[in-house]
C-alpha cells in the first residue's frame, strides 16, 4: 500500500488511532492543567523518595518524568516495573501507583505492598479494582478522563507526575517548557499527519525507509526513555520487532553489533535520537555513531528533536516515533490498535 492512500487508513485504522495520536499535544495540555488544581494530599510533601509503580504504557511517563529529573538534576524519581516494591520503600516513599484500566495485576500488586508498608500512595486511572481499592483505603485518585488504550494517554501517564513533583517541591516550575513542548508539537502536528504526502512527511518517510526491517533505537540523557518509548509503541502499534539502546551505554557493547562484521546487519534500521539539549561529550558520541553505522552500511537514520527545552525534544521526538509506528503498522497492513496477544495473556493470567 502506499501511505497516501486515504482508504487504507480507514479500512486498517478502524479504532482511529490516528485520531488519538493526533491528540497527543491537546492531551498533555489538558493533563497539566487538570494536575495543577488536583488536591494533592498535603503529607505528600515530605515524602523522600518518589516511585512509579507500573506497566507497559502507564509505566513510559514515569520513566520519561525519572529522565527530565536527572537531567535537570532534581530528586531521582525510579520506576517499579514489577510485582510488590523494592526494599528501599517505606513511609518515607510516595508511590505512585499508574494503570490506565486500574486492571493491571502487577500493579495492584505494588499498590498492595505499599499500603502494607505505610508508604504514601497516590493513584491515576480511569478506576478498575485500583480505584476501588483506594476508595476503601481513602488513598487519593487522579482520575484520567481519555478514552483509549493506555498507551496513547502518554500526556495522562507523564504531565501529571510533572505537575505533582514541582508541587511537591522537588522540581522547578517547568510551566514554560510545558508551554514549549506543546507548541513545538502543535507546529510539526500538521507535517507527521496522514493528510501530508510522504514527499513532505518525515515520519511517513521513515516508515517507508524502514520497511521490513526490525528497528533499533539509540537515545541518550533525556531521551534514553524515548528509545523505549519508541521499541513499545513499534512493538504494540506496528505489531514489530523493536529494540532500545542507551548511549554511553551502547559505545561499551550493543555498538559492535552495528560494525561492518555484524551478521545481520541487513535486519535492522537504527533510529538515532539526536537533541541539541545532549552534552558536548554526549554529542560527540552521538556524531560518532552515526559515523560507525554510516561507515559500516547500516541503515540508519538521525531523528533530531525539535525545540530548546529538554521536554520539548523528548515530547517532539515522542509525537515522532508515535507516527512512525502508526504508519509502519499500515505498511505491514496490521491494524495498529488491536493487542490480541497481550489481551490473551491477560486473559489466562486472570484464569489461573
Ligand atoms: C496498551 C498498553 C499496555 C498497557 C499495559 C498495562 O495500550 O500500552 O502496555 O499499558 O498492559 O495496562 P494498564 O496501562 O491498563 O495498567
Amino acid at each position: 500500500m502506499t501511505l497516501d492512500d486515504t482508504q487504507a487508513y480507514r479500512r486498517l485504522d478502524r479504532e482511529g488511532m490516528g485520531a488519538l495520536i493526533e491528540g497527543l499535544p491537546a492531551q498533555c495540555r489538558a493533563a497539566w492543567e487538570q494536575a495543577l488544581t488536583f488536591p494533592l494530599p498535603h503529607e505528600y510533601r515530605g515524602a523522600r523518595r518518589i516511585v512509579v509503580a507500573g506497566m507497559g504504557g502507564s509505566a513510559i511517563g514515569g520513566d520519561l518524568a525519572a529522565d527530565l529529573q536527572a537531567f535537570d538534576g532534581y530528586a531521582p524519581v525510579s520506576v517499579h516495573r514489577d510485582y510488590g516494591l523494592p526494599p528501599l520503600v517505606d513511609q518515607d516513599t510516595l508511590v505512585i501507583a499508574s494503570s490506565y484500566s486500574g486492571h493491571t495485576e502487577e500493579t495492584l500488586s505494588s499498590a498492595e505492598e505499599a499500603w502494607a508498608r505505610g508508604a504514601r500512595v497516590l493513584a491515576m486511572t480511569t478506576g478498575g479494582k485500583l480505584a476501588r481499592r483506594c476508595q476503601d483505603r481513602g488513598t487519593a485518585v487522579f482520575p484520567v478522563p481519555l478514552k483509549g488504550p493506555p498507551r496513547t494517554a502518554l500526556g495522562y501517564s507523564l504531565f501529571p507526575l510533572l505537575a505533582f513533583l514541582q508541587r511537591l517541591g522537588v522540581a522547578r516550575d517547568r510551566a514554560p517548557d510545558v508551554g514549549e513542548a506543546i507548541a513545538e508539537m502543535e507546529r510539526l502536528a500538521g507535517g507527521l499527519h496522514p493528510s501530508a504526502a510522504t514527499a513532505g512527511n518525515p515520519a511517513k518517510a521513515l516508515a517507508e525507509r524502514i520497511g521490513e526491517r526490525a528497528v533499533v533505537t539509540l537515545g541518550a540523557q533525556h531521551l534514553t526513555s524515548v528509545a523505549r518509548r519508541w521499541k513499545c509503541q513499534i512493538a504494540e502499534n506496528s505489531k514489530a520487532w523493536a529494540f532500545w539502546e542507551a548511549l554511553p551505554e551502547a559505545h561499551h557493547n550493543a555498538i559492535e553489533a552495528m560494525g561492518e562484521q555484524s551478521v545481520n546487519r541487513d535486519g535492522f534500521f537504527v533510529v538515532l535520537l539526536r537533541g541539541d539539549a545532549y552534552s558536548p561529550r554526549m554529542a560527540r558520541r552521538s556524531d560518532l555513531t552515526a559515523e560507525a553505522l554510516e561507515r559500516a552500511g547500516i541503515p540508519h537514520q538521525v531523528v533530531s528533536a525539535a525545540g530548546e527545552s529538554a521536554l520539548a525534544q523528548m515530547m517532539t521526538a515522542v509525537l515522532m516515533g508515535d507516527w512512525v509506528s502508526y504508519y509502519l503498522a499500515l505498511l505491514r497492513g496490521v491494524d495498529p490498535t488491536a493487542l490480541p496477544i497481550i489481551d490473551w495473556l491477560k486473559e489466562r493470567m486472570a484464569e489461573g
